[in-house]
């Protein structure tokens, strides 16, 4: 069976015309933003740690593509950045794997970041999720968030859930798409 990023992956594909602009709101180790690179035009990647920044710009993988843009910042921020004709932003939460595990995604700025993604993306575009629920940040971030995107309006955003039933802190996914007006 697909995990939870093999399945979002797979949406993105199916979803997202090429021409689009990927966002990665949280680099980490660049696997998203690698394939976001290779499926869309241009690609602008986040994260708050210099760590992150680095270990992307030394990945054999990117350093050659050159439709990527790596950006130390918040996510909070990301519409300074880039504001027009966005197809996805991709939210994988928690922290950076082999990396400082207290420097971790945090609920109210997650919450944050989420409502501005839903705000610029494109209509027809996707905004997705992956929870942890498995480490104390996950859990508060699936308490904040998740009441949040089930009052989403349905006119305006379809919102999808993808989720191991059988294991309570198994990581899930939720897939929105924003409609057009
Ligand atoms: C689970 S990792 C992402 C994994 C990544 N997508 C990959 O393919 O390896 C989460 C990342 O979010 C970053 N992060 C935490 N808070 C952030 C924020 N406010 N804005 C941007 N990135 C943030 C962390 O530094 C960490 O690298």
């Amino acid at each position: 069976m697909k995990n939870v990023l093999a399945f979002v992956h797979d949406v993105i594909i199916a979803e997202v015309p090429k021409d689009k602009i990927g966002i990665d709101a949280t680099l980490g180790n660049g696997h998203d933003t690698l394939f976001l690179s290779r499926h869309l035009k241009t690609v602008f990647a986040f994260d708050i740690q210099a760590d992150a920044i680095e270990t992307a710009k030394r990945n054999r993988h990117l350093e050659n593509r050159d439709n990527v843009r790596l950006i130390r910042d918040s996510h909070v921020n990301m519409a300074v950045y880039v504001a027009a004709n966005i197809g996805v932003i991709m939210f994988n939460f928690g922290y950076l794997p082999g990396g400082d595990k207290t420097i971790t995604t945090s609920a109210d700025t997650s919450l944050e970041a989420v409502q501005v993604a839903l705000e610029v993306v494109d209509d027809d575009g996707l905004v997705t999720l992956v929870f942890y629920p498995g480490h104390p940040e996950g859990k508060r971030e699936v308490t904040m968030l998740l009441p949040y995107l089930e009052n989403l309006d349905s006119k305006t955003y379809s919102v999808m859930k993808y989720h191991t039933v059988n294991r309570e802190s198994a990581p899930f996914a939720v897939i929105i798409k924003k409609h057009g007006g």
